[in-house]
């Protein structure tokens, strides 16, 4: 760490209490958000430490959807973005409108949302879902058909692992989607040893390559219990640094360089530091929303 970013990351660390701040990072932010924050994780560690905290103010590093998912879930707190700018390209592919018609078309089947996507079509959504528990929510469902939104990799991969017939949404994760089984290979004949673990965000015929897949966090997870010592890691390279941090003995591969996410890049320590002492970048959703989102995420949540 450069003498600048050690001084603005005390300073952050001492607003941070004096303001009763709690700072979340998503495992993609880049290393210095992630040595600053109170704490790490995937989007459903962020939605269930949001829920639980007693801070006054989150600061939510990652994208809006993420903050608004702490804001939905948190009206009682002040929720800030340090970077309002940073969007997800995917929860852009899905609007309320248009979801509402296609689950019309489809005869008023069940639909499924990952919470990467807007407050707005959380609140027409029957319940969220993350990469992480994706499966679980599926089975969860009564119905035996659902609808699944917006990206559909994430559905299709849903489907291959339950019996349940899983309507696709043409929304993808440009960055995940990009992933090619030639890059795949490539990094698997120079890496021979390691392990390939891949994001359910991935095309299929990546995942069928890769001896895992998981979440973020059940990437961070899985390497930690594995006997292995080598893994290509199939998802944005910010998740590199939470993995050599947690497992600093093991080492890690990523599967391409271009698999970088600009939007999960642009919060920087400035920001923090800037949206704290000005309490600036506030997340807000319109209460009628909110409530209805919130019902949504809320049935994901409890899901055991
Ligand atoms: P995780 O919930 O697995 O962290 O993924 C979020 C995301 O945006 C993946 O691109
Ligand atoms: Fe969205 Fe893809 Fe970025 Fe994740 S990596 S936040 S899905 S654009």
């Amino acid at each position: 760490m450069t003498t600048k970013h050690s001084t603005l990351h005390q300073q952050i660390r001492n607003l941070a209490k004096t303001k009763k701040a709690i700072i979340l990072a998503h495992n993609y932010q880049p290393a210095q958000i992630q040595d600053v924050a109170d704490l790490c994780g995937d989007s459903l560690e962020m939605s269930i430490k949001a829920a639980a905290t007693d801070a006054d103010i989150i600061v939510c590093c990652g994208v809006r959807f993420m903050a608004e998912t702490a804001a939905i879930l948190c009206p009682d707190k002040i929720v800030l973005m340090p970077n309002p700018a940073a969007g997800c390209p995917m929860a852009a592919m899905v609007t309320p409108e248009a979801l509402l018609k296609r689950k019309g078309d489809l005869g008023g089947i069940p639909v499924i949302t990952y919470v990467n996507s807007s407050a707005a079509v959380k609140a027409v959504s029957d319940i969220c879902c993350t990469s992480a528990n994706v499966i679980k929510v599926v089975n969860a469902l009564k119905e035996d058909e659902v609808l699944m939104a917006p990206d559909r990799n994430l559905a299709l991969y849903a489907a291959a692992n339950t019996d349940k017939k899983v309507h696709l949404w043409e929304g993808y994760c440009p960055f995940h989607n990009d992933l090619s089984v030639e890059a795949v290979k490539a990094s698997k004949s120079a890496h021979p040893q390691a392990l390939f673990v891949a994001h359910p965000e991935c095309r299929p015929e990546v995942l069928e390559l890769a001896d895992s897949i998981q979440s973020t966090s059940g990437m961070i997870q899985f390497a930690g219990e594995s006997s292995a010592d080598q893994f290509i890691i199939g998802t944005e390279i910010g998740l590199l640094h939470a993995l050599s941090k947690a497992h600093p003995a093991k080492t890690f591969f990523p599967v391409s360089d271009q698999l970088i996410c600009p939007d999960m890049k642009k919060t920087r320590l400035q920001d923090i530091w800037n949206c704290l002492k000005n309490m600036s970048g506030r997340v807000l959703v319109e209460e009628a929303v909110r409530i209805k989102a919130m019902d949504a995420v809320k049935k994901m949540i409890n899901i055991k």
